[in-house]
């Protein structure tokens, strides 16, 4: 039965290393959302899901699929009384047969508005223009509600050369000619909130273009993105529309700059319409051409995986037989990841390669106690929580045991302390949470690194404490009712208090080292005892302790605090422990009697 396990677990250790297939393999690993503008039958074309090769390259290589056009209001809202909804229903339906998330594309431009909202913005007022507005919003978000994750809200609102911070926005019907009756950027912030109304779960972008490197387009857009964030604008993330060429623009530095500019905003950036012209001559081009081209594509890349924050790579199309390029830049084609015949240009391998190779990104600031989520430092085994790791486990894996101990190598990922691999309490990209390994006990800090599919992170120092207690919550916010036991075992809580003079068991982390030692990721076996000193308080009062150590049949490093009830309290009290001098979070409530 052993060697059955260990060659599954080889098999399986095997399948995850083994090299992709293809981009949406790659990006499933990491987990990256890697999509494709497509066509269905838009403005009476014949429907591209129809065409064999253009079906199943999309669906093999991409998880996420947007309207090129489909979803725009010439082809959607084709008169004012009428809407047009099946091709985006097509493209909807062929992603959801695939699995694939759906962007929205868009619902407010200066461009591609048909004939009639162009005429009838020549006499319309601005509250009739706003009324337009707000009823196409409205209609097209409610109906793709729960089918489209992401919306394009407003695209290219900024003009190419703005004049500075107050810059004012590009002419459009929708701002001033006549516009919906709001002054500055009132009306992109106007088709937020409307959009946000029509579907609050759905992620609102603003999609710009020449904003992927700095200057001032870029510092117009994130002047209005301050502002937007700054005042509650229901406003999710930013799209880079990322139409460039071979040429160095933007620079990996700028980019990077410009990602997180936004990102340090609490705002996703989504590549939206990646391609990268090169030179054609028949539709042909070079060797040397294409391999550039592989090189632009894996730089990018390799900058959105390097950039917490940058979830989304989607090329504007995915074959070079339909792409908008050509009829654009003279002497200019073969933008796109796959030929005209749906082969794999070099682009695929280098988009895969990077996939494959570029670190995950470990912040020292993202590394916190996993109850209290407090930053700053680690204690010998306290169980500690890393957010925003970008490479990991796409679904949760919980603790497995290896051996006796739970193991410190779930789904290929791993957490180092000083080299030593720390037990994992759950592994998933994004949050993973492991018990700091007791041997950094009397150390002024400790180097973390992260590791996933066989790729390490960059290391982070951190201070070592010997305690930085928390008290696990009920909700797992770090706040309000504790995770607390009454003396019959039954949860605390307000409907289940305990009486004054009676006792609860606190459950904690962050208490420090264990006398007589412990054993990373072992189970406690029975009661002992910690090495600090351990007192609480309840309602602000000292609290006597009876008895603070390992949780019998729990991971060490949880900490058991059984704390007595003073008299003379009643309802929610605060309920805090102290490990050596440092206190537990604020904010822990007991329910009393
Ligand atoms: O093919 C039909 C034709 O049968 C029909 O009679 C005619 C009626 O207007 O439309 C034709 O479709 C054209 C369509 O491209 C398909 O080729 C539309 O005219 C034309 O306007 C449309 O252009 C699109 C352009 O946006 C304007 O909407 C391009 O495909 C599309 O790639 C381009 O994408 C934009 C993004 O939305 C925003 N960022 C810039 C990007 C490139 O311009």
């Amino acid at each position: 039965m052993c060697t059955v396990r260990v060659l599954i677990l080889i098999l399986t250790l095997a399948v995850l290393h083994a090299q992709p297939a293809t981009l949406r393999e790659a990006a499933d690993q990491r987990p990256l959302l890697i999509g494709a503008a497509a066509n269905a039958d838009e403005y009476g074309m014949a429907n591209r899901l129809n065409e064999p090769q253009y079906a199943s390259t999309l669906a093999a290589q991409f998880n996420m699929l947007e309207a090129e056009n489909a979803m725009k209001w010439s082809s959607i809202h084709p008169s004012q009384s009428t809407y047009n909804f099946g091709p985006g229903d097509k493209l909807v339906a062929f992603a959801e047969a695939h699995g694939m998330k759906v962007r929205g594309h868009n619902l407010l431009w200066h461009s591609n508005n048909p004939d009639w909202v162009n005429t009838y913005a020549k006499t319309a007022t601005p509250a009739q223009m706003s009324a337009v507005l707000e009823d196409h919003i409205k209609t097209v978000v409610v109906h793709y509600k729960g089918k489209v994750f992401a919306w394009d809200v407003v695209n290219e609102a900024i003009p190419d050369n703005p004049s500075g911070a107050g810059t004012p926005l590009r002419d459009s019907i929708w701002y001033n000619q006549p516009g919906i009756g709001q002054t500055g950027t009132g009306y992109v912030e106007q088709a937020f909130r409307w959009a946000h109304e029509a579907d609050p779960n759905a992620l609102l972008f603003y999609n710009e273009y020449s904003i992927e490197g700095p200057g001032a387009k870029f510092d117009a857009m994130l002047n209005m993105l301050k502002d937007f964030v700054a005042r509650g604008v229901p406003i999710h993330g930013v799209g880079f529309q990322m139409h460039i060429d071979t040429n160095g623009y933007p620079s990996s530095a700028g980019l990077a700059q410009n990602i997180q500019k936004v990102t340090a905003l609490g705002l996703q950036v989504h590549f939206t319409e990646l391609d990268v012209r090169i030179r054609v001559s028949n539709g042909t081009a070079s060797a040397a051409d294409l391999q550039s081209q592989a090189a632009t594509y894996q730089r990018v890349t390799t900058v959105c995986l390097q950039n917490p924050g940058c979830t989304a790579i989607q090329t504007w199309g995915f074959t070079d037989k339909y792409s908008w390029i050509p009829g654009f830049f003279s002497g200019f084609g073969a933008a796109l990841p796959f030929d005209a015949s749906y082969q794999a240009k070099p682009a695929v391998g280098a988009m895969i390669d990077a996939m494959q190779t570029v670190a995950p990104v470990l912040s020292g600031s993202a590394v916190v106690n996993a109850a209290s989520y407090a930053a700053g430092a680690v204690a010998p085994g306290e169980i500690v929580t890393l957010f925003n790791v970008n490479y990991g486990p796409p679904s949760i894996l919980e603790a497995v045991f290896d051996g006796s101990v739970l193991s410190s190598n779930l789904g290929s990922t791993r957490v180092f302390f000083d080299g030593i691999p720390a037990p994992f309490i759950y592994a998933l990209v994004g949050q993973s949470s492991v018990v700091v390994p007791y041997a950094v006990a009397g150390k002024q800090d400790t180097v973390m690194q992260y590791e996933y599919n066989g790729v390490r992170s960059n290391s982070v120092t951190i201070p070592v404490v010997p305690s930085a207690p928390g008290i696990f919550s009920l909700n797992q916010s770090g706040t309000g009712p504790g995770a607390t036991l009454n003396q019959d075992y039954s949860v605390n809580s307000a409907a289940n208090p305990v009486a004054a003079g009676g006792a609860v068991q606190v459950f904690a982390t962050g208490g420090g080292t264990i006398v007589g030692g412990a054993t990373d990721g072992a189970v406690a076996t029975g009661a002992g005892a910690q090495t600090l000193n351990v007192t609480a308080t309840v309602g602000g009062l000292p609290a006597r302790v009876l008895y603070a150590g390992p949780a019998p049949q729990l991971v060490n490093g949880v900490l058991q605090v059984n704390v007595e009830i003073p008299q003379g309290l009643s309802g929610p009290q605060p309920l805090a422990i102290n490990v050596d001098g440092r206190p537990s979070q604020p904010g822990i409530t007991v329910a009393v009697r």
